[in-house]
């Protein structure tokens, strides 16, 4: 099989780490690295995390990088309660045996998609400040990348950081902004198609039948996550945002989808971080990436939890 080369650039984070398990889980994809970034938790938390969850699932051949602990402009920003302290919920992972590879990460991300023009599908799944920078540093990193599938933004729906904002933009705006107008060949998935994909306890215990460390992870992170999302959303289950934009790589009917020129708010009043999409072609501006705005939500969860399965069948423990 013509396996898709994909690369993270994460900050797990329960969702994240679940979109790593999806992706090791996914024969059409070979995850040739992953760089880390702040958010959920601190950078060198997601460091552990990112490391951690690879050797989890026998995957510590994976390089891993250190990026950004710090937005380009704005404070910083974790979000202990939606994750735990330690980013992964409940769970406790081994301390990682591995090291990350030496590089920063945006220098990790330069040289593996500049060393194959045409051929790496960037899979964004934390705050942009990482790629922001990548972008500067080395501009002809825009027309080398194959695809930049990005979980942000909340188009339509409402915000989860701010009443507008979600958390990825909102954490780091100026790094949205430079990289949603950088001219990247972009998918967004904004909460308008994740809110839609919920992950329930059912689903959860489904797994629990596997002798396998994968399925106690998940149960664990998840608990958190969705003791979360009970008490601030009125959601029983969880939401799993990034899994859902890392399998667009490889299943991307899963989604309908719109081209729209979008705009990040900047202006630092009470829509910071807002994402706008031009539906009526106001700003007479092209269009700037393609949206994912419907969803096959249950086929998603279905996919998600017959894959995880199936890797987790894998290891045995
Ligand atoms: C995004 O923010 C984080 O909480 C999740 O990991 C996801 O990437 C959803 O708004
Ligand atoms: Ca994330």
């Amino acid at each position: 099989m013509n396996q898709k080369r994909i690369l993270f650039d994460t900050d797990p984070g329960i969702d994240d780490s679940l979109a790593i398990l999806l992706a090791l889980a996914s024969p059409e994809l070979k995850v040739e690295g992953v760089s880390v970034v702040h958010g959920n938790c601190s950078v060198d938390q997601a460091l552990t995390n990112a490391l951690g969850v690879l050797e989890l699932a026998q995957a510590s051949h994976i390089p891993v990088a250190r990026g950004f602990e710090l937005p380009l402009v704005q404070p910083s920003l974790l979000a202990p309660e939606t994750h735990g302290e330690g980013g992964v919920g409940y769970a406790k992972l081994r301390t990682p045996k591995t090291k990350p590879v030496a590089q920063h990460s945006v220098d990790f991300l330069i040289e593996r998609i500049m060393s194959a023009p045409g051929e790496i599908t960037l899979v964004c799944i934390g705050p942009l400040t990482n790629v922001a920078v990548a972008i500067r540093k080395e501009p002809r990193l825009i027309k080398a990348v194959k695809e930049v599938v990005i979980m942000g933004g909340a188009i339509r729906h409402e915000g989860n950081t701010t009443p507008l904002a979600e958390f990825n933009v909102y954490v780091d705006p100026h790094a949205s902004h430079m990289v949603y107008h950088s001219g990247m060949p972009i998918t967004l998935v904004p909460l308008d198609v994740t809110y839609h994909c919920i992950l329930t306890p059912d689903d959860v215990q489904h797994l629990q039948k596997i002798k396998s460390p994968i399925p106690t992870f998940v149960a664990d992170a998840t608990r958190f996550y969705m003791e979360f999302h009970d008490e601030y959303q009125q959601i029983k289950g969880c939401i799993i945002n990034d899994a859902l934009a890392l399998a667009l790589t490889f299943a991307p009917e899963l989604c309908d989808y719109e081209d729209h020129y979008v705009e990040v708010d900047i202006t630092g009043g009470v829509s910071m971080g807002k994402t706008m999409a031009d539906f009526y072609k106001l700003t007479k501006q092209p269009a700037n990436m393609k949206v994912a705005l419907g969803v096959r939500a249950r086929d998603f969860i279905e996919l998600f939890v017959e894959r995880v399965e199936k890797l987790s069948e894998s290891i045995p423990g």
